[in-house]
């Protein structure tokens, strides 16, 4: 039985109005990582910290699965084998394309984790440190999303899927944030097909045995329909 394993980035949800952190004006550009995105950052700050994840909660809420997205919902329907898509997004537009077989090794937007016990429901629209969790009624909420000095989600089932892989394909990822930057030599190494689909030139670009160059929303649905012709 053959395999597609996909792995995306923010590039793939680019075009729903969702913006990527490297690119110009991205958010890496608007906030700083460590005050953000690691858990001393959290530590120090909650409240920025829930802020932030609250306002791109409230964009995410509102966005619209693109081309790119619904492509591979068709892919996951209509092919013959098994596809897979491993996304570091924490977006749900994959889901909201029909996509069922989505691991998000970086967590989702719409969930909450409690600290204290370990619990996770869906996330609030809004939520604060203190919003109480609902099994342990703790005060120690915080979003749940992974991050840099975390270790990421599914790593031992996307290890499989990546040895099991017949076709390996990179959406929308600057290739620079590892461990999912080094998933197109593991697939490699296993004897997987590699293709990159990204507007431009990736970190990992020289990796891939083809690449498409363009926008995802043209080039996500022209691989799509090479796979399904
Ligand atoms: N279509 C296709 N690719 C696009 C588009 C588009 N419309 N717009 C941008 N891109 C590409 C950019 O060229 C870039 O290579 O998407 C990539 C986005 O790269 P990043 O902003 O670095 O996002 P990503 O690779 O997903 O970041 C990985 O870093 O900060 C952490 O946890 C965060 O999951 C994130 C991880």
């Amino acid at each position: 039985m053959s395999k597609i394993v996909i792995l995306t980035g923010a590039g793939i949800s680019a075009e729903s109005g969702l913006g990527t952190f490297r690119d110009e004006g991205g958010l890496w550009a608007q906030h700083r990582i460590e005050d953000v995105a690691t858990p001393e950052g959290f530590a120090r700050d909650p409240d920025l910290v829930h802020d932030f994840y609250n306002a791109r909660r409230q964009q995410a809420a509102t966005a619209q699965p693109n081309a790119a997205h619904i492509a591979l919902a068709r892919l996951e329907r209509d092919y013959a084998g098994d596809v897979v898509i491993v996304t570091q997004n924490v977006d749900s537009l994959h889901e909201a394309a029909g996509s069922t077989a989505v691991l998000h090794m970086h967590g989702r937007l719409n969930s909450a984790l409690c600290y204290g016990c370990g619990h996770r429901w869906d996330a609030p629209p809004e939520m604060g440190l203190g919003t109480p969790c609902p099994a342990c009624g703790a005060a120690k909420t915080r979003p749940d999303v992974v991050w840099f000095g975390e270790i990421p989600y599914f790593m031992e089932e996307i290890a499989h899927h990546l040895a099991a892989a017949t076709v390996f394909a990179s959406i929308g990822t600057s290739g620079q944030v590892y461990p999912a930057a080094n998933f197109v030599q593991e697939a490699r190494a296993f004897g997987a097909a590699t293709v990159e689909l990204n507007l431009e030139p990736s970190e990992i670009s020289r990796a891939f045995d083809t690449r498409r160059f363009g926008p995802a929303t043209e080039v996500v649905p022209d691989w799509v329909h090479s796979l399904l012709a």
